[in-house]
């Protein structure tokens, strides 16, 4: 094969296997016995694996996470995502015990825009707004007005005072998708998301030709290129809604693969084609697969790693999580 040469992949379509009518592993199982036993709450990003989706008490977007560590009567969280995600349970609930299965569980995007980096550039432009994207760690949650998740975006940014000047941080794809929205202009930290940049126009298309009348439905972090593709740019959340109301049975879906086995357990009589990029079939993130069954077991058995947080940094980091709760 020739360097030009397009690869094409055989799509992979994910499809109601009846998962569900299979017996949990005995793993599982103890999973569910020590979840009694510590009286805790197992929440699960819509990217984790589904062995780990499938005994979870709610998997859900990152709003709708936040707001089930928000109101959790339980004493430990366990939370199967990613860092930032478990530090924003922490943030909302510093009495409870939040547990991580795995430390390094961290995101791209929360990388790219780092606390020092963000306080210097207020230094110098004082008076801007800032609007976190909630993929940031607590200390730059700590620095900025307001957060928003993929779900709620628009809604916070329409509600920010006309007169003030936005830096929207970390995502610029997120953020370019908001102003197109919006028609809100704002300064855009240059961060993104190392697996949605993976998708091409050039990937898209070729799995388009493969399935010309299945819908496409991205999330907001794809380049403009290949939101423009799209039929629907939205929230892991809203995927699920907009794939139940819409009449076709197939959609490709622009987003980690983990989101493949929420759509199919909750919508079993539609098929998803995983959008590929231009080297795979999928696209796993892999901080969101560093969680395990064994690690989830693991955390839960000897309630470790937990999530710290310096009370200063946790305590000025909830104003803007709650002024975001207070807008969605
Ligand atoms: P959602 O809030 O849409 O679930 O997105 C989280 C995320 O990390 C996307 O990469
Ligand atoms: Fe971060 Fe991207 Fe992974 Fe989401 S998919 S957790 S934004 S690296």
């Amino acid at each position: 094969m020739s360097a030009t040469e397009a690869v094409v992949f055989e799509p992979l379509v994910f499809r109601n296997q009846d998962e569900n009518a299979e017996r949990l592993s005995s793993m599982q199982e103890e999973i569910l016995q020590l979840k009694k036993e510590r009286n805790a709450v197992l929440l699960a990003h819509n990217y984790q694996i589904e062995p780990i989706q499938r005994i979870a008490d709610y998997v859900g977007d990152s709003l709708g996470l936040s707001y089930q560590a928000a109101d959790t009567d339980a004493e430990v969280i366990v939370f199967c995502g990613v860092h930032f995600m478990a530090e924003t349970a922490k943030i909302l609930s510093p009495d409870k015990t939040v547990v991580l299965p795995d430390l390094e569980a961290g995101c791209s995007l929360s990388d790219s825009c780092p606390a020092d980096k963000l306080a210097a550039y207020k230094e110098e432009n004082p008076g801007v707004y800032v609007v976190a994207y909630v993929n940031c760690s607590a200390a730059v949650k700590a620095l900025c007005d307001v957060v928003c998740t993929s779900g709620n975006a628009v809604k916070i940014i329409e509600q920010v005072p006309a007169d003030r000047e936005i830096l929207f941080v970390p995502d610029q794809n997120l953020g370019q998708w908001v102003t197109d929205q919006t028609g809100r202009s704002m300064r855009l930290w240059p961060g993104s998301c190392y697996a949605h940049v993976l998708f091409t126009k050039q990937s898209i298309e070729r799995c388009r030709l493969q399935h010309p009348y299945a819908p496409v439905v991205a999330h907001p972090e794809c380049v403009r290129t290949v939101r423009e593709l799209a039929d629907e740019v939205c929230s892991t959340e809203k995927m699920v809604s907009f794939c139940k109301d819409h009449p076709s049975d197939a959609f490709i879906v622009l987003t980690e693969t983990g989101m493949m086995h929420r759509l199919v357990r909750e919508l079993p009589e539609k098929t998803f084609v995983a959008g590929p990029t231009d080297h795979c079939a999928c696209n796993d993130c892999r901080f969101m697969k560093r969680n395990t069954v064994e690690k989830l077991r693991d955390a839960l058995r000897d309630l470790h790693p937990v999530i710290e947080i310096p009370e200063d940094i946790r305590a000025r980091a909830q104003l803007p999580i709650e002024r975001m709760l207070e807008w969605s």
